[in-house]
């Protein structure tokens, strides 16, 4: 028997207030029903996952074009067992059908394993949590026996049953062959006058049917989001987990509150990360590394004992052992610096290697580069990489110094060895060993000048 997963998107998510659809919504980084799936993947193959998609189905289609999932529309919204009705016809009558509902989006890959494990083919297996506060969820009514019976929404509920704490996560696995039986026979006559899927633990009770109630491991597993209150809650939650889950690997993190990780983050040991940090895409760390406030590294090797300064942006970069950059540079993607290198202030470098223990310290933008090693790179120097319709590159040899407030043309390229004057404009080569210097203006100081007086008048010229 296969699991075929059906996930719930085809509400509007009118508490978001927002033009995006909800499920497109980002949490740590990623749609939140990007999240749903992957967890839903992890747990069962079988099948290709259903999405069931409604309110800008064209616009979560266009999202999720290239994963693995079959899309089935939902015309209007009439419920959620309406909206599993929908994707019935394409489900084999002898799978199990695992639903899930698209905005859910911690709920781990464990508590599903447990659902799976824990739920017969016979059987009908669900996710239930007991919340301090259940309001907004359907409750979970039990017989004398501690057999769960029904669920009853929130807005349909006696006074009695609201003061119930187990609620319904609307995560369930049925045989296909129930939903086939059970479906057709809902109706809309309740206080949202909506098809309920919630309605089948009823038909299952009255068929004799047994049904499982599992439990997450954190209530936050199971939260809903409805709208960005509740979304950013979730945020918080997800990143403290994995704040904690990093220190546990012996990051210190000076205040986990304050680092997202939005993407992964893998780290050596003694890596030390301080406030304001946030991680996109896939980042990696080497033992000892040092990261200031306030940083965004996306996409980015760091080789052991890297330092990164404060406010620094690095971007798509590998940087080998030793290198201290920052603060306030900024690396843009397609750079290696080599082993010891120094980037300091204001210094920009894209698409560019800067080889070992090269320095470019202050204000300087490197892009298209090619830098040998020990290197130095004046306050001030700019390449000139772009001529209005196309990038050249610039070479620069070993052990170059480069006077500060020099731009260098390219394409050009300088020896190594060579010495640029302070101030110069290269744009030929530059040759080995040699000093070059492009025509400076004469010096002149003018001895009758006087500096003007505050609230003197100009005279007219
Ligand atoms: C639902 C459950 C409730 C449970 C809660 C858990 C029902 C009737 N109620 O309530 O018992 O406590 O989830 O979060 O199922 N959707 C469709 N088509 C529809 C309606 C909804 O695809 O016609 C999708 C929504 O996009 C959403 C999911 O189903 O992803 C749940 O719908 P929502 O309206 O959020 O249900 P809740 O009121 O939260
Ligand atoms: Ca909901």
């Amino acid at each position: 028997m296969a699991i075929q997963v059906v996930i719930l998107a085809a509400g509007q998510g009118k508490r978001m207030l927002s033009d995006l659809p909800k499920v497109l919504h980002l949490l740590g980084g990623k749609p939140i029903l990007q999240r749903v799936l992957e967890t839903a993947l992890s747990v069962t193959t079988d099948r290709k996952p259903i999405v069931i998609i409604g309110h800008q189905g064209d616009v979560i289609q266009d999202r999720f074009a290239h994963h693995p999932v079959q899309f089935i529309e939902q015309k209007t919204q009439q419920g959620t067992g309406h909206a599993v009705l929908m994707a019935l016809p394409s489900i084999s009558q002898d799978d199990q059908v695992l639903i899930l509902s698209g905005d859910v989006p911690l709920l781990t890959i464990e508590t599903l394993q447990r659902l799976v494990n824990g739920t017969k083919t016979n059987q009908v297996g669900m996710i239930t949590a007991v919340l301090d506060n259940a309001t907004g969820y359907g409750r979970i009514i039990r017989n004398e026996q501690q057999h769960v019976i029904s669920i009853v929404e929130e807005k349909d509920a006696t006074e009695t049953q609201r003061q119930i704490k187990e609620i319904n996560t609307g995560i369930y696995l049925v045989p296909a062959s129930a939903l086939q039986k059970w479906l057709p026979t809902l109706n809309n006559k309740n206080a949202q006058g909506e098809y309920y899927l919630t309605d089948i633990i009823a038909c299952a009770a009255q068929d004799k049917m047994s049904v499982v109630a599992v439990q997450p491991s954190f209530n936050e597993e199971v939260s809903g989001v409805n709208d960005r209150v509740q979304l950013a809650a979730l945020e918080r939650a997800h990143q403290r987990r994995i704040a904690e889950h990093l220190m546990r690997q012996g990051v210190m993190l000076l205040d986990p509150s304050r680092f997202d990780v939005r993407g992964t983050l893998q780290v050596g040991r003694d890596v030390v990360i301080d406030v304001n940090v946030i991680i996109e895409g896939d980042v990696s760390m080497g033992n000892r590394c040092v990261i200031g406030p306030n940083c965004l590294l996306r996409n980015v090797n760091l080789a052991d004992g890297v330092e990164v300064h404060a406010n620094s942006v690095i971007d798509g970069a590998d940087v080998e052992a030793g290198c201290i950059i920052g603060p306030f540079a900024r690396i843009r993607p397609g750079t290696v610096l080599a082993e010891k290198v120094h980037i300091g202030n204001f210094v920009e470098v894209k698409n560019s290697i800067v080889r070992e223990a090269s320095k470019i310290n202050h204000l300087s933008y490197i892009g298209d580069s090619d830098i040998g090693k020990r290197v130095n790179v004046g306050a001030g120097t700019i390449t000139c990489n772009y001529d209005g319709a196309n990038k050249h590159r610039t070479q620069i040899g070993d052990d170059v110094h480069i006077g500060s407030g020099t731009q260098l043309v390219a394409p050009v390229s300088i020896g190594h060895g060579a010495t640029l004057g302070a101030g110069s404009t290269l744009t030929k080569n530059a040759p080995a060993d040699q000093l070059t210097v492009t025509h400076r203006l004469d010096q002149r100081t003018i001895s009758s000048w006087q500096r003007p007086k505050k609230g003197e008048k100009l005279e007219s010229i």
